[in-house]
């Protein structure tokens, strides 16, 4: 009989261009439902994320440091074969609004055909973080507004130091 791992392995699958705080809830809750959690970063640089695929990995890894079921880890090409990779069993994603269902459905169905024994378990956003997106904190920080509260405190330290960085450059 082959060795499998006991327990279920879900995978957290996502860009995290940064990890928010909304992340860190579903991370959080997903810990406590699996026994290992793995966050996947995708390492897709045609999405000309702010940060790399390195640095998004080094920041999530400080912020699950004390999770002892939470690990961290990136992947390219298709995710069903990622989670087959780990022997994963559930695709964890999370709801904030009714518009992120359509493209949740899409993928979660698309992921389903593509291998029908790996679930896709949907966790809804607490209400408290269910407006942020990664893509507003770059805008709202970028723009001089205030993203405290938002995003784990050093991920606003590297958001800074690459705002300024870049701002330097376009000086
Ligand atoms: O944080 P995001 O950008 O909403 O995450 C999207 C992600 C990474 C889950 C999605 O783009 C993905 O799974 N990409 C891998 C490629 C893939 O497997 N595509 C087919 C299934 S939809």
């Amino acid at each position: 009989m082959p060795r499998t791992h006991r327990g279920v392995t879900a995978i957290y699958p996502g860009s995290f261009d940064p990890i928010t705080n909304g992340h860190l809830d579903l991370i959080q809750r997903g810990s406590r439902l699996f026994d290992r959690l793995i966050i996947s970063v995708l390492r897709n640089e045609t999405k000309q994320p702010l940060f790399s695929a390195e640095e998004r990995i080094a920041m999530l890894r400080e912020v699950v440091n004390d999770y002892s079921n939470v690990t961290v880890d990136s992947f390219g090409g298709l995710l069903v074969d990622h989670a087959r990779t780990h022997s994963a069993t559930v695709l964890l994603r999370g709801i904030r609004a009714i518009s992120d269902y359509e493209y949740e459905l899409q993928m979660a169905l698309m992921n389903r055909r593509l291998n029908p024994r790996l679930e896709t378990v949907f966790l809804l956003a607490n209400e408290a973080y269910s407006f942020i997106s990664s893509r507003l904190v770059k805008e709202v920080f970028s723009l001089g507004g205030s993203i405290s509260g938002l995003v784990p405190p050093t991920v606003e330290q590297r958001l800074k130091r690459r705002m300024t960085k870049l701002r330097k450059k376009g000086a």
